[in-house]
């Protein structure tokens, strides 16, 4: 399973990369405007940042929602840097984007699926991922995994190529859950990310081989 990390924080995305696990980042236009990211300019030199820092795919999304912007938006965020994923909104505009871009070789992450028929749809269209939002779900809930879980089944009866990115990820469990069910990616906080590194047993065990250590000489 691959770890990509959901911020557009420099620092954060730093230490995800300098631990070794790092697979990619997600952002998304709330991420990139806390991070007090503004104008054109300044979101194209952010995310050719963020593409020096980390290895892997890195989700740049558009910030319109009509065909004709989104192609126009994403061709010039595609054109940042080979790395770069073009993420589209689940709407109907989204889905000819997803198609446009599909046909010219630009790779692509659907954002805000919350069915799996909006799975569906956006492989149909050629999607090279989709990412459900889990936590979102559980807020309202419903259980995201389920969802996870729906999807699955669907691409692997098709055998589909778009990779299911389990988003909106509020916790190590929600990781586990989705790395049993076989989601191919998670997209996650930091905290989330650092807190599977932790159990008590391992802080006490390791305690005690640093005392006993300290015998050996
Ligand atoms: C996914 O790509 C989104 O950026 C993100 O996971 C949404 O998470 P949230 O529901 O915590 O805002």
């Amino acid at each position: 399973m691959k770890f990509f990390i959901d911020t557009a924080n420099l620092e954060q995305i730093k230490e995800a990369q300098d631990l070794g696990i790092l697979d990619g980042v997600t952002t998304n236009p709330s991420l990139m405007a806390k991070e007090g990211i503004s104008g054109k300019e300044a979101i194209l030199n952010h995310y050719k940042t963020i593409c020096e820092i980390a290895d892997g795919d890195i989700s740049a999304e558009v910030l319109s929602t009509t065909y004709e912007e989104m192609i126009k938006e994403g061709d010039e965020l595609a054109a940042i840097h080979p790395n770069i994923v073009v993420k589209i909104p689940m709407i109907k505009d989204g889905i000819k984007a997803l198609k446009y871009f599909s046909n010219k070789g630009i790779r692509t992450n659907c954002t805000l699926i919350f069915s799996a028929g909006q799975a569906l749809l956006a492989a149909k269209a050629g999607a090279n991922y989709v990412s459900p939002f889990l936590g979102r779900l559980d807020d309202i809930s419903v259980d995201g995994m389920n969802l996870i879980e729906e999807i699955r089944i669907i691409f692997d009866n098709y055998m589909f190529d778009t990779e299911i990115l389990a988003a909106s990820i509020r916790s190590p469990m929600h990781i586990i859950n989705c790395a049993k069910i076989g989601a191919d990616v998670i997209t996650s906080p930091l905290d989330s990310i650092l807190n599977l590194l932790n159990h008590p047993l391992t802080d006490k065990g390791l305690a005690q081989f640093v005392a006993d250590a300290k015998k050996l000489g």
